[in-house]
């Protein structure tokens, strides 16, 4: 079995910042999306794994490279246009070579493991096997009707939705998914949907099978939903505890679990969580409270009164006092920098 990650979406709602980096590259807990859907991939024993990737991503191909790093042996697919994840897929048909495979996209964080729809997938003899969570707005999702043990219809972000049990992001499949691609049309948003491919396997007769997860998943596609997979993420990998990275110089701080510090991070003189990821080579010093935000590499936060929540700050971004001292909420992308008058109002 092989496995194929889709990272080639332009990632526009997490605009600035995927602009400066694919937004399958953003850390979670610090550690890149892609990696964990690597890793959810490995776990379950497949090495052979595809990655599409548009021709503006070539950070992918130098972060993630051969994939021994995950002892993992990766080959990349480039999609020219974004027309969808079934067109991702059928680019991909000479990578797959007749296999069944594991489909993952590269901005969704599960927090389950493939095991459960891997059995599944295998026990049934399906043609595929979908992983379904219940959602508060299925008119953002691929949606799923069921009765009993079997899927009945697929509608990709119906109006009126016929449940709330969203399609996440990792399903199995035969190679007679190739088929049903072949005889899609574009739907209204000019995609070639999955969910239509997997509607036509139904149509077929064929035996699509599903697991109901009780687990949430993220897909990283908003700021706010970033915030929220950090969260989650933290409270999985650190919970009561911080993680720090090497080198790290920190003094006189309040840390309040759970935080994750990468290296060379100089903190001091602050407060510090909970919910806050550092990345590597990130200067804190004297921040009245830092909570629930996630600083990314190099970013730099001094001399703030204020109580920073729900913020990101991008690479090398710099935020500098002195402040006045109510609550704030920053988004800086990458290399910005806002720095408050001393004191009094600024001239012009
Ligand atoms: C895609 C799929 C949708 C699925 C969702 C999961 O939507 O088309 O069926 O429910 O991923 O994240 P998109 O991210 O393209 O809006």
């Amino acid at each position: 079995m092989k496995g194929l990650v889709l990272c080639a979406g332009r990632g526009t709602r997490l605009y600035p910042f995927s602009f400066s980096q694919p937004k399958s590259l953003l850390p979670v807990a610090n550690m890149p999306v892609l990696s964990s859907c690597i890793t959810k991939l490995t776990d379950i024993g497949i090495k052979e794994i595809g990655i599409v990737i548009n021709p503006g991503q070539s950070q992918i191909r130098e972060q993630i490279g051969d994939g021994s790093i995950f002892g993992a042996s990766i080959t990349y697919v480039t999609q020219q246009q974004p027309l969808g994840i079934a067109h991702a897929i059928q680019l991909s048909e000479s990578f797959i070579d007749g296999d069944s495979f594991a489909l993952f996209l590269g901005d969704n964080l599960l927090q389950d493991s493939l095991q459960e729809l891997h059995r599944a997938f295998l026990a049934s003899n399906s043609t595929a096997a979908i992983l379904l969570h219940e959602v508060n707005n299925p008119q953002d999702y691929g949606i799923a009707e069921i009765q009993g043990t079997k899927i009945i219809s697929l509608e990709e972000k119906p109006l009126y939705s016929k449940s709330n049990l969203a399609v996440m992001g990792a399903y199995f499949f035969t190679s007679a998914i190739f088929e049903a691609i072949t005889n899609l049309k574009p739907s209204k948003r000019g995609e070639y949907e999955i969910t239509d491919a997997i509607q036509l396997l139904i149509k077929s007769g064929q035996n699509v099978n599903y697991v109901l997860s009780e687990l949430a998943t993220s897909d990283v596609g908003t700021a706010e939903r970033w915030l929220e997979a950090n969260r989650w993420m933290l409270k999985e990998k650190a919970g009561k505890e911080i993680i720090s990275g090497e080198d790290c110089i920190i003094t006189d701080c309040e840390l309040i679990p759970p935080v994750i510090i990468g290296n060379n991070c100089r903190l001091s003189g602050s407060s510090i969580g909970p919910f806050v990821s550092i990345h590597d080579g990130v200067t804190i010093s004297n921040c009245l409270r830092i909570e629930n935000s996630i600083l990314l590499q190099d970013s730099r936060v001094e001399d703030i009164s204020l109580e920073i929540t729900n913020s990101i700050f991008g690479r090398s971004s710099i935020l500098s006092g002195p402040t006045g001292n109510k609550v704030a909420v920053f988004v800086l992308s990458d290399k910005s920098t806002v720095q408050f008058p001393q004191g009094k109002r600024a001239e012009s």
